[in-house]
């Protein structure tokens, strides 16, 4: 693959081709940063869900999960902030009547810069292997210009987005020499505060409509149910409430496919803490969630903690879990200590007390809380791109293979007879059957048998068992590893054994 951008290009392409993500409403044309789901991308996207739900609410005694609606209470969204700060900075450029992110057009500024320092720095081994000294030195010197030149970009931009400055934010893109990539010209509008909540009316006649929001974030679900659940199931503190469901936003800067979306899903789980134990369980949170992200036995080297240098006024901790997405690290995952700050506000809000009684303390408060907040999505395209490989044989030939983590993979194992005859398609639907209780399971029977392996490979499913003129003399099968395409014969009653301890 030439670069990042090819493979990338490649991997949208596969998700169509294969089932596993179409643009929404495509045969109206889309509708932008809006996609669904198809028959492989749906069962990956519930083993992503189980995947975490088993990580949170099973293995954690003190966990439980919640399910809260989309719609709440209009009130919510003015005590935790959402209506009056949820906002993007937004430009246009006048010639293109394109919009764009003003710090998202910042941000790819600095990217430019950091990519142009990793060219050099690649340059610089090179020259240093040939020991060329004098070459060296003058890119260490441009090296050393360049990572100058983005501190103090990050530091003034830093400073601006925290002062919320958007007069400032529209001379750093014009100090900056930012062109529109569109019009090439660099005639842009003031920068203005855009909010991402979608809204829409409740009730039966206009005049007497509310305004409610499509939630922003599950997690404010989980705040109003404090007390419910803490009550309802006699929890005592620390303990965690967890959630997942689709989340809205209106994304100005909607790009990276399934990165940025409008209609989305979280898994998000909040935990309760005594107040001053919340950073001893933020360090606790971060590790348990980056074990989680390692246990998939994707490359270590592709997660990096990013902690936030500036904070929201309401937290005391934030880091973000990064992963390298074909166009670079991104966030992946936010775990945040947020304080009291919900909890309270919704207090003051709704006039309703949501304090806990600490019988260990004798003492009365509103709970501190440590979150951590992951986009399905976003999860799906770290795997899935983490998966995706093009390959060339030893014969020559190549293969695309979706090298998913086996518990995730969509279709767990092919079951393919040989040829449509001798007995072999009836033998293959007796080990189908055999294997549906257990796992989700693909017949397939036509084409050649290649080409039936390159079709589950494609799809990233771990194991093909094939039903073959051996087979109908001893009973045995070949099962055949995708990573490896090696192939073993085992007895066909020893199958759901050998793939149990496989999957
Ligand atoms: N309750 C905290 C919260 O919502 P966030 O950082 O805004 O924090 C958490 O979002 C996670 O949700 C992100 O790390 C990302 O994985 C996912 N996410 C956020 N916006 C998204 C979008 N527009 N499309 C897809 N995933 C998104």
């Amino acid at each position: 693959m030439a670069n990042n951008e090819e493979l990338f290009k490649a991997i949208i392409s596969h998700a169509k081709e294969y089932g596993f993500i179409f643009p929404s409403s495509e045969i109206y044309d889309g509708l932008s940063a809006v996609y669904d789901y198809g028959q492989y991308g749906v069962e990956l996207k519930n083993n992503i869900k189980q995947y975490w739900w088993k990580a949170m609410v099973q293995y954690h005694e003190n966990i439980v999960g919640i399910d809260s609606a989309i719609f709440m209470h209009p009130t919510i969204w003015k005590a935790s902030g959402h209506v009056d700060a949820f906002n993007d900075p937004l430009i246009d450029n006048k010639d293109s009547k394109k919009r764009y992110r003003a710090d998202v057009l910042i941000e790819d500024h600095i990217q430019k810069i950091e990519d142009k320092i990793n060219k050099e720095v690649e340059k610089a081994k090179k020259r240093f292997e040939n020991f060329d000294e004098a070459l060296f030195r003058q890119t260490n010197a441009r090296v050393v210009e360049h990572q100058k030149k983005i501190d103090d970009i990050t530091a003034k931009y830093a400073e601006l987005m925290q002062n919320n400055d958007l007069a400032g934010l529209k001379q750093l893109i014009i100090d900056l020499e930012i062109a529109c990539p569109i019009s090439g010209t660099r005639n842009w509008t003031d920068v203005r505060q855009f909010n991402l909540m979608f809204s829409t009316q409740m009730g039966s006649v206009a005049e007497g409509a509310d305004t409610i929001y499509l939630r922003p974030e599950t997690a404010q679900g989980i705040f109003v149910n404090f007390l419910n659940v803490q009550k309802t199931g006699r929890m005592k503190i620390p303990f965690g409430i967890a959630q997942i469901g689709k989340a809205f936003r209106n994304e100005i800067v909607a790009r990276q496919f399934i990165f940025r979306m409008r209609e989305f899903e979280q898994m998000e789980m909040q935990f309760f803490v005594r107040p001053g134990e919340e950073l001893k369980w933020f360090e606790y949170w971060k590790k348990e969630r980056i074990e989680w992200h390692k246990a998939l036995g994707i490359a270590p080297e592709n997660y990096r903690f990013h902690d936030h240098e500036k904070l929201a006024h309401y937290a005391n901790a934030a880091t973000d879990i990064e992963f390298k997405f074909p166009f670079g690290f991104k966030e992946l995952e936010g775990i945040h200590s947020r304080t009291n700050y919900d909890l309270s506000r919704h207090e003051e809000f709704s006039g309703k007390k949501l304090r806990y009684f600490d019988h260990e303390t004798n003492e009365s408060y509103v709970p501190y809380v440590v979150e951590t907040s992951i986009g399905v999505d976003r999860m799906f395209l770290a795997v899935f791109s983490n998966a995706y490989c093009e390959e060339t044989l030893e014969d020559g030939s190549t293969r695309v293979v979706l090298r998913l983590p086996a518990k995730l993979a969509p279709v767990k194992v092919a079951v393919l007879p040989l040829v449509k005859k001798d007995g072999m398609p009836e033998k293959a639907r007796e080990i189908m059957d055999m294997l549906k209780p257990h796992y989700l399971c693909q017949y397939d029977e036509k084409d050649a048998i290649g080409r039936r392996y390159r079709r589950q490979d494609a799809i990233g499913t771990p194991y093909c068992i094939t039903i073959d003129n051996q087979t109908m003399e001893d009973g045995t099968v070949t099962i055949r590893e995708r990573d490896s395409m090696q192939q073993y014969r085992v007895s066909s009653d020893e199958i759901i054994n050998k793939l149990k301890i496989e999957i």
